[in-house]
């Protein structure tokens, strides 16, 4: 029972207090990758297992597939997922937004560049992107354990104008170069300007804004002290605890990890 997942028409209740208690004082360990001789050419490190496996292969356009099972595959299969809680403001400044979107990655750093996936038009924006797009602002927060609960609070349906700020109990902080807050429980939190918006239609119901992407640069970073390394270079991971985004409403932990040389050529 306590490795089962959840799945829709489950007692959620009853499968997560079958579950043990979160591993608070779990500390990141590093151990040996699967095959530390691996030799150039060997391939995969399972004696071939893999390849006596095979393939579906799925038309995400397919007649009678509905879109939410494009979705699914897409959230359970691309894992995990960095999550940016994204702090924003209404033009008029009155009020805050602060909601989690996992379609969101670095793209690059010179300039710091990050990219987040809205669902939905820019017509009928989520509060985030509506905030984003009229006032070119943001702040993206890291979401770590010690704040995960709150962090997953702030993705209620709030209408417009009401702040999930509240709702969530995280505190705000100063920003230095754009007017939203930071979350001040974040180890790591980046001041962002728009560079742009691009929007895309749906392939099922062709005329149909269904998705935007909107392109970010970071132009101040805020670490905490005990996380940043002298040169203020290094995030540890260890005081980082990242949470990361899996499919349905699961998210991860970050605690085993391996380390593997860049190979030369
Ligand atoms: C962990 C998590 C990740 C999410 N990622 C996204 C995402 O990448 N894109 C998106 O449109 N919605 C995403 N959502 C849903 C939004 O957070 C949700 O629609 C929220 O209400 C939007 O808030 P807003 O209208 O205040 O911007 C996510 C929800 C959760 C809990």
């Amino acid at each position: 029972m306590t490795s089962a997942f959840f799945k829709t028409g489950d007692d959620f209740e009853k499968v997560q207090a079958a579950r043990p208690d979160f591993r608070r004082d779990a500390d990141v360990t590093f151990s040996k990758p699967p095959k530390p001789d691996w030799k150039q050419g060997e391939g995969a490190n399972d004696d071939g297992e893999s390849l006596k496996k095979n393939h579906v292969e799925i038309d995400p356009h397919e007649e009678g597939r509905p879109v939410s099972s494009n979705y699914k595959i897409l959230i359970s299969g691309m894992v995990p997922r960095p999550i940016a809680l994204i702090s924003t403001k209404s033009k008029d400044g009155k009020s805050a937004n602060l909601a989690p979107f996992s379609y969101s990655q670095v793209i690059n750093h010179d300039p710091p560049l990050f990219v987040v996936g809205f669902v939905g038009s820019l017509e009928k924006a989520k509060d985030t992107l509506k905030n984003l797009a009229e006032t070119e602002e943001c702040v993206i927060n890291i979401i770590s354990e010690h704040f995960v609960e709150a962090a997953n609070a702030t993705a209620v349906n709030a209408p417009y104008g009401v702040s999930e700020w509240e709702i969530s109990g995280l505190h705000q902080a100063p920003s230095s170069v754009v007017q939203p807050a930071r979350v001040q429980e974040s180890i790591l939190s980046i001041e962002g300007k728009l560079v742009e918006t691009k929007e895309f239609e749906s392939r099922t119901t062709p005329g149909k804004k269904t998705g935007v992407l909107a392109i970010i640069e970071g132009v101040r970073f805020w670490a905490r002290e005990d996380a940043i390394n002298e040169d203020r270079s290094v995030i540890d991971l260890k005081v980082l605890k990242p949470i990361s985004r899996l499919g349905g409403i699961q998210y991860g932990r970050t605690t085993d990890a391996i380390e593997i040389p860049r190979p030369q050529f």
